[in-house]
């Protein structure tokens, strides 16, 4: 009788569980009642009252549970083991900037990996401020620049665009360019840098490719449960980006705004969140496990991402599959980890899968750190209405429209970036 009786509740309980994972939740009624962990008071109790605290004690529990619980540890330190430079030319877009195409080669034993960096940096100016990012389907998807060397890396087919077999052809040149106004940011003092993510790790469950099984021992076949997954590998990669920037001498390397869309959104956070040398961060549309609130289970869930997109995350962050409530962060802290530096988050109004409201506030609640630096996080308390940026050192909009990323966007982050730190020379 115990055993039916056992059985039988075992059975409630896993429907309850997968009609939970099931239905996506759209209504602001159904939000849980929740309440986030702390952000200023550490695990043994202690308030966090001042930026020595938040940078001895808590800054560094917090960024631990991440790595641990969400997007896992990078196992080992492994460096570039040679820049081979593609290609220069020194006058593009009618004189405007310079093209740069270098691969960034890594080794160990056997295996290799090339990620290659596309750079457009305005011409004649003092060392530059630039933005860096990822692209989805290949540097050459950004512009319809001719010259702009094809990805032989692993890409999503997309037959109407030509990629089939997982292989660009020149059919995808350009396809992306709407999402790169490269010429008004060049005309406004600041350089580009970009990379395609799959040359670091194709965005497939399959941890044989990329730069994941250059950590494994003899036998080993994927990441530890604590170890990376695919964000973090591409977050790893857009540091070593960052090692490379530091060495190009027209660029001004205290000035990198790390931003991304979507999945690249998320990216650029953790990057932001772990690698300081990013003096900016922007998230756009990041959603779930990027700017937005777990525990409001709002559109996307831990659920939701874990079963459709298993190879972005450790495998820890499986525990808390329908259990929201038990993780030891949420996302609030993960921008609080960014502080005191200015973050940009954006939001779209038909983008409800990736809950807005819980990207705004989370923003609003990493204001606290920004705060023990005396710096203004968002400088408004509520929401603003559709195409109102608001702009502190945390800044925000919600942009009319849907899941993409656009010139307006980009307007906006071009004004954010002046704001906190305008190039020394700006191009007329
Ligand atoms: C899916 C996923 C999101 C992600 C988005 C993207 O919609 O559920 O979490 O942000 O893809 O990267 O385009």
């Amino acid at each position: 009788m115990d055993n039916f009786l056992l059985i039988f509740l075992s059975l409630l309980i896993s429907i309850n569980v997968s009609a939970q994972l099931n239905q996506v939740n759209y209504d602001e009624k159904e939000v849980p009642e929740y309440k986030l962990p702390e952000l200023l008071i550490s695990k043994s109790g202690r308030k966090i009252k001042n930026t020595k605290r938040w940078e001895k004690i808590r800054r560094p529990e917090i960024l631990k549970l991440f790595e641990q619980e969400i997007y896992g540890k990078v196992p080992q330190t492994i460096s570039i083991s040679e820049v081979n430079v593609h290609e220069e030319t020194t006058d593009i877009f009618d004189g405007l900037a310079t093209r740069t195409q270098v691969e960034l080669v890594f080794r160990k034993d056997d295996q290799e990996l090339g990620v290659n960096v596309l750079l457009y940096l305005p011409k004649d100016t003092a060392k530059v401020p630039v933005f860096v990012g990822y692209n989805f389907k290949g540097n050459h998807a950004i512009n319809d620049d001719p010259d702009i060397l094809l990805t032989d890396s692993w890409v999503p087919d997309n037959p109407s665009l030509g990629i089939v077999h997982n292989q660009v052809t020149e059919q995808s040149r350009g396809v992306s360019n709407e999402r790169w106004p490269i010429e008004e940011i060049l005309k406004s003092g600041y350089g580009i840098v970009t990379a395609y993510y799959g040359d670091v790790d194709p965005d497939r469950d399959n941890f044989q490719d990329g730069i994941h099984p250059f950590t494994y021992r003899l036998g080993q076949f994927r990441p530890g449960n604590d170890e990376w997954g695919a964000v973090s590998a591409w977050a790893w990669g857009l540091s070593r980006i960052m090692d490379y920037l530091e060495t190009v001498p027209t660029i001004d390397a205290s000035k990198v705004v790390v931003f991304g869309h979507s999945r690249l959104g998320k990216t650029a956070l953790w990057a932001a969140a772990k690698d300081q040398r990013f003096a900016m961060c922007i998230s756009n549309n990041s959603g779930c496990l990027g700017a937005a609130l777990s525990r409001r289970q709002f559109g996307e869930t831990i659920g939701k991402i874990t079963s459709t997109f298993p190879h972005w995350f450790c495998e820890n962050l499986n525990k808390y599959s329908a259990r929201e409530e038990l993780l030891p962060v949420d996302q609030h802290m993960l921008l609080g980890l960014i502080a005191p530096r200015p973050l940009y988050v954006t939001s779209a109004t038909a983008d409800l899968w990736a809950d807005p409201k819980g990207e705004f506030l989370s923003a609003s609640e990493a204001g606290k750190v920004y705060a023990l630096y005396e710096k203004e996080g968002l400088p408004v308390a509520e929401m603003p209405e559709p195409n109102s940026p608001v702009m502190g050192t945390i800044g925000y909009h919600i942009r009319k429209g849907k899941h993409n990323i656009t010139a307006y966007d980009w307007k906006q982050f071009i004004r954010f970036a002046e704001k906190h730190f305008a190039p020394v020379i700006a191009i007329e």
